[in-house]
């Protein structure tokens, strides 16, 4: 028997809510939510007899946002011993760049509570629509901005990059206020070690609603402070390659197209 479920509701207000997961959300006795999205609330409503919004109750300016994970964790868990089973039910995919699901995990564990998670369509998702990529043809190398910068993380020039959560950039309290251009001179001299100063970068924010097109600005790498007013905490950051590998290894291009290759890697 579930105790807890944690189900991505989808990055698009209401219209990518998965069937399995509006099924989950209406066998249980109370929905979790944290979406700031027009509209999600009143989609909820209707389908479960507890509706309750996190996101106001938890966040608080220029505190800590580990704070408000804490508190979301320990209302979702409580919800759970009280009266399960309960939906914890959260923006794009639930473990993607989110931490409250894995105290929710952690305390449930300890608890000896049952837990299933259902993914939603993520940013990552939509990303790849939106911009017409295809992750595995020349790989991609995904990054936390902030926590780039801490551990100096380097980059292949290679391998296409998506730089998340840019807009928070260097900090880890709770704020909606505009970035000023210095907010990003870090970051852009940390890419600067592997790309050129004229590379042109994406800051993207897919849709959050169906009538709305994403936003997406493109400039060049060195010029990214200019755009500091408009990339809010919804905002993420691809770095196309600068170069193309070459291929290295001749041999295994040369058995791609060789029968007597694939019979040897391969039962008759
Ligand atoms: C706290 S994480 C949540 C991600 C979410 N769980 C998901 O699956 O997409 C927030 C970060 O996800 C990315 N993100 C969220 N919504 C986005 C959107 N509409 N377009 C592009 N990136 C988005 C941004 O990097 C943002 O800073």
């Amino acid at each position: 028997m579930t105790d807890i479920w944690i189900a991505g509701l989808g990055l698009q207000t209401v219209t990518q809510v998965t069937r399995e997961v509006e099924l989950v959300i209406r066998s249980s006795r109370e929905v979790l939510y944290l979406d700031t999205g027009v509209g999600t609330g009143s989609f909820l409503e209707p389908l479960c007899p507890r509706v309750t919004s996190l996101y106001e109750q938890s966040y608080s300016n220029q505190r800590p946002r580990v704070n408000a994970y804490e508190h979301m964790a320990a209302r979702v868990v409580d919800a759970a011993l009280d009266h399960p089973p309960v939906t914890f039910a959260i923006h794009g995919h639930p473990l993607v760049a989110a931490h409250p699901p894995f105290l929710v995990l952690e305390l449930a564990n300890a608890l000896d509570l049952q837990v299933m998670v259902l993914p939603g369509i993520s940013a990552f998702d939509a990303i790849l629509a939106d911009l017409r990529l295809d992750p595995v043809v020349h790989g991609l190398q995904m990054y936390e901005a902030t926590d780039l910068l801490l551990r100096r993380r380097p980059l292949d020039p290679e391998v296409p990059a998506l730089i998340w959560q840019i807009g928070p950039l260097e900090t880890c309290l709770h704020s909606l206020a505009v970035s000023r251009p210095e907010r990003f001179s870090r970051l852009i001299s940390h890419l600067r070690q592997y790309y050129p100063p004229r590379h042109e970068v994406v800051a993207i924010y897919c849709s959050p609603h169906p009538i709305l097109p994403p936003a997406i600005f493109r400039f060049a790498l060195e010029d990214m402070g200019g755009y500091a007013h408009r990339i809010h905490a919804g905002f993420t950051l691809y770095v196309p390659p600068a170069a193309s590998r070459p291929i290295q290894d001749y041999q295994v291009l040369a058995n791609l197209s060789s029968v007597e290759h694939l019979r040897s890697i391969t039962r008759s």
